[in-house]
């Protein structure tokens, strides 16, 4: 068993660290291969070059898993919703039709992330045993976030919208999990080993939704996991001490911590589970002795825990790679 699904399982205590978007833009090798490929979303298409981007991380620091170099927006993009990423400016997705999103159906959608599938077989005949091949999906409502364009800004929604459309909401998340289950099973069987879920925008959510928008949609695609046997790692975004309830109630096999999340709070109050994370990205943009010191109160806080080393949220582009080889360094030398 590779570790960090044996870490997800049997809950050992031993080292393993891997970061969220460790293969991205502060790596000059994979510009390199941006540069030649302008349309980022067949660009994720590409099931050699994917696979290729997905294990220059591993290829230059030796990390302990691999994550699929894809995004979360590949699902809209299949569900036939268009996707396009604009130079600086993030993603932009073709207005939302319900009747149009009604209209698809589970052989099309798989029919159309084959590519993805493809570059996960290709990955793990590369990749070493002993290392964990993790995919993802973005929660049900993080995708809606995008799908409908309800973000006003980086910290608000437009709440009059979501509050008149609940019942078309409840619909649209029903029919999001039911196809996120398909991409998970779909990508396990491709090889993949262990499943995360970005809830990046859960932190937007009013309290009194968060049942219904957050604590559900993630409960029932873990559910499905555990009923599967898919070792699983939830990260919802932003919630702050709702973290607690979080992880009472959907009970996942890891959860990563944002960098608001004190170290020694989860601890105390994150039980019966493995912790991912927590460093805040903009500390490797920091002088060496800051990176450490920093990196220690995460080590320190879960010591004698099972806990799973890795930030906060991605790496900054601006992340100087030195940095990334000197914190593992660091992360494994480290008592
Ligand atoms: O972590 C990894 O290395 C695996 C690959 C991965 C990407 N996106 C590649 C990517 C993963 C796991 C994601 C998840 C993702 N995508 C999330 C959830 C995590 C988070 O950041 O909160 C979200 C919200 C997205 C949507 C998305 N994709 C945005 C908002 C953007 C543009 C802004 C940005 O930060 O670049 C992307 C593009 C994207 N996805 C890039 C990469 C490497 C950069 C593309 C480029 O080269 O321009």
């Amino acid at each position: 068993m590779s570790n960090l699904k044996e870490i997800l399982i049997n809950k050992n205590i031993c080292k393993s660290v891997w970061f969220m978007r460790q293969a991205g833009r502060y790596l000059p090798e994979f510009r390199e291969i941006r540069l030649q490929n302008q349309n980022f979303i067949n660009l994720c298409l590409n099931s050699e070059l994917s696979s290729k981007i997905t294990l220059q991380p591993i290829n230059r620091f030796n990390l302990d898993s691999a994550i699929i170099f894809s995004d979360i927006l590949m699902v809209p993009y299949a569900l036939n919703q268009k996707v396009e990423f604009l130079k600086n400016h993030g993603p932009r997705l073709e207005n939302f039709n319900l009747d149009k999103f009604l209209k698809n159906n589970d052989l099309d959608f798989i029919k159309k992330l084959k590519p993805v599938y493809k570059a996960i077989e290709i990955t793990r005949k590369k990749l070493n045993k002993e290392k964990s091949l993790i995919s993802f999906i973005g929660a049900p409502w993080t995708l809606l976030v995008y799908m409908i364009g309800v973000k006003q800004n980086k910290n608000e929604i437009d709440l009059e919208i979501i509050n008149k459309k609940k019942n078309e909401i409840d619909l649209i998340l029903e029919k999001l999990i039911n196809y996120l289950c398909l991409h998970i099973e779909n990508q396990v069987r491709a090889g993949a080993d262990v499943v995360q879920i970005f809830d990046s925008w859960a932190g937007l959510i009013p309290q009194e939704d968060l049942n219904n928008f957050c604590y559900s949609p993630n409960s029932k695609i873990v559910e499905f996991c555990r009923k599967k046997e898919i070792p699983v790692i939830c990260f919802p975004r932003g919630i702050k001490k709702n973290y607690k309830d979080f992880n009472n109630l959907v009970k996942p096999d890891g959860i990563n911590i944002d960098y608001n999340i004190d170290p020694k709070w989860a601890k105390e109050n994150l039980k019966d589970t493995v912790i991912q994370g927590g460093l805040n990205p903009k500390i490797l943009l920091l002088p060496d002795e800051e990176i450490y010191s920093n990196t220690k109160k995460y080590l320190d806080a879960f010591k004698g825990l099972p806990y799973v080393f890795n930030l906060g949220h991605g790496m900054l582009p601006e992340t100087n790679p030195d940095k990334v080889n000197k914190l593992i360094k660091f992360y494994r030398e480290y008592q």
